[in-house]
């Protein structure tokens, strides 16, 4: 089956400089999820209508979909599925219409209307016009509502609510924004769809009243969720569809052995991997395409960001870390920075106010104190203490410092880059240290400490 997204409007209602289908909901553009699911449910040849600041939308979206140009984005929805009539006009078959703005639509849903299409060809020979996906909304304020025939499901028309008459509007069954009709006939609706008297526009939705005086039959096909159907109108309505995604998201992965306390705080994006056995807790963060694996541990506040967390890690509170590596049953944090391609080798520990960049870190290391390696590579055991900091950075260049294995860098050292430190080899806490170090030596560099009797009293009394 054919679909075609309408994404050209220009999203008044959003007060935004921004194309409104490309705000985000956690961290993909709203339009990236109707496409997904459309992929989903198996859908291949997608169309996409873009106008209002179209380039923008095309560089968001990449190549994955066919574009069609709507001149006029205020000439409303029939006008938009016009502007992508070559890429169905000669389509035999039935055909997917769905609002840019509908991000929670299921791939069930969408299948499951496909197979109710087949169905009621099979058994009650009837070949529909289209089916439509209704809700029934306690506040269906602002949609459409569907008039239907008494006591079937049987569509009449849907009216919109600057239309409807007051009964009409108490009609709590909506238009869901989602449309299969036989491409032919609907071909056929468009053109004969006049502008609404109230604002102008071509109405898709009028195209259903058109096709049943003709003598289709149009069926509602109701949501099992309803808030599959929200569209975002407003930014009010982004954070509603926001919460509800992000709790979907969330149920997904503890059906699958996932642990995540307070689900309200915990922000899990879509191409995020988790196995079974993880444990995550409140306020944690995973973006991008972070994956984390078995009986690791996310603790509260921390963030992660195209970070993978090898089994039985454990990223600690208020931890941040982007585009890294954390080794097996490695500890990382309470609040530690780990960023840039570092790599943190299996068992290793970067804990309290360590920051990370562009490291790799080997198997067992400890640097669990207040302490910055950037540009480094750290042998296998190595001990990092309290406060030493490799400096990398010249004013102008960036330097590399290795640390070999089982080295020993004392509390508040100083490892001006490029240095090496040696394996088995010993700084002294407080060394400035501007030459390699080799294997097994021990490296002090410290002033005279002069201790002067009664001295301090003195000062002090
Ligand atoms: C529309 C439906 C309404 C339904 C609701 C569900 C119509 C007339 N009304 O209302 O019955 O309950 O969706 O969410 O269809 N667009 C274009 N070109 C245009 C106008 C809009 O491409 O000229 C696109 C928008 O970018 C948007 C989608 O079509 O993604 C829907 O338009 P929108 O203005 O949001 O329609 P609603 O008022 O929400
Ligand atoms: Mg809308």
């Amino acid at each position: 089956m054919k679909a075609v997204v309408l994404a050209a409007g220009l999203g008044t209602r959003f007060k935004s400089e921004k194309p409104k289908v490309l705000h985000e909901i956690l961290g993909k553009p709203m339009v990236w999820y109707i496409l997904n699911t459309l992929k989903k449910a198996g859908l291949q040849d997608i169309a996409l209508v873009v106008g209002h600041k179209a380039e923008e939308v095309k560089e968001a979206v990449g190549d994955s979909v066919k574009y069609f140009y709507q001149e006029n984005p205020k000439g409303g929805t029939a006008d938009a599925v016009l502007a992508s009539v070559d890429f169905w006009r000669t389509y035999e078959d039935y055909i997917l219409i769905v609002n840019g703005d509908s991000p929670l639509v299921s791939a069930e849903t969408i299948k499951n209307m496909q197979r109710f299409i087949h169905l009621v060809e099979e058994y009650e020979k009837v070949k529909l016009g289209g089916v439509i996906l209704t809700a029934w909304l306690q506040d269906p304020t602002g949609y459409g509502r569907i008039v239907k025939e008494e006591g079937t499901d049987r569509i009449l028309r849907i009216v919109e609510e600057k239309d409807a008459t007051p009964q009409e509007r108490n009609i709590k069954e909506v238009n869901g924004g989602l449309y299969v009709f036989y491409a032919p006939y609907l071909l056929e609706a468009l053109f004969k769809i006049n502008p609404s008297e109230k604002t102008g526009e071509l109405y898709l939705t009028e195209a259903v009243s058109y096709l049943v005086e003709k003598g289709c039959e149009i069926r509602s096909f109701m949501a099992s969720d309803p808030t599959e159907v929200l569209g975002v109108n407003t930014r009010w309505e982004l954070a509603f569809a926001e919460n509800i995604m992000k709790l979907k998201i969330i149920r997904f992965w503890a059906e699958r052995g996932v642990t995540v306390h307070c689900p309200e705080t915990v922000w899990i994006e879509p191409d995020v991997e988790l196995a079974r056995e993880v444990e995550i807790f409140q306020g944690a963060m995973l973006k991008g395409k972070t994956k984390v694996e078995e009986g690791a541990v996310i603790g509260p506040g921390a963030i992660l960001e195209n970070v993978y967390v090898g089994k039985g890690a454990m990223v600690e509170a208020y931890s941040y870390v982007s585009d890294s590596r954390i080794g097996e049953g490695a500890v990382i944090g309470p609040f530690a920075r780990v960023r840039e391609k570092s790599i943190i080798g299996s068992g290793s520990h970067v804990g309290n106010f360590v920051e990370v960049k562009k490291s790799s870190l080997g198997r067992e290391v400890k640097a669990k104190h207040l302490s910055y390696i950037g540009d480094a590579q750290v042998g296998d055991g190595a001990n990092i203490g309290a406060g030493a900091v490799t400096a990398n950075y010249d004013g102008k260049e960036k330097h590399q410092t290795v640390i070999e294995e089982k080295a020993f860098v004392g509390s508040n050292s100083l490892l001006v880059a490029p240095v090496r430190i040696g394996k088995l080899s010993y700084v002294a806490g407080g060394s400035v240290i501007t030459k390699d170090i080799p294997d097994g030596a021990l490296a002090v560099e410290r002033a005279k400490l002069r201790i002067l009797e009664g001295k301090g009293k003195e000062k002090l009394t």
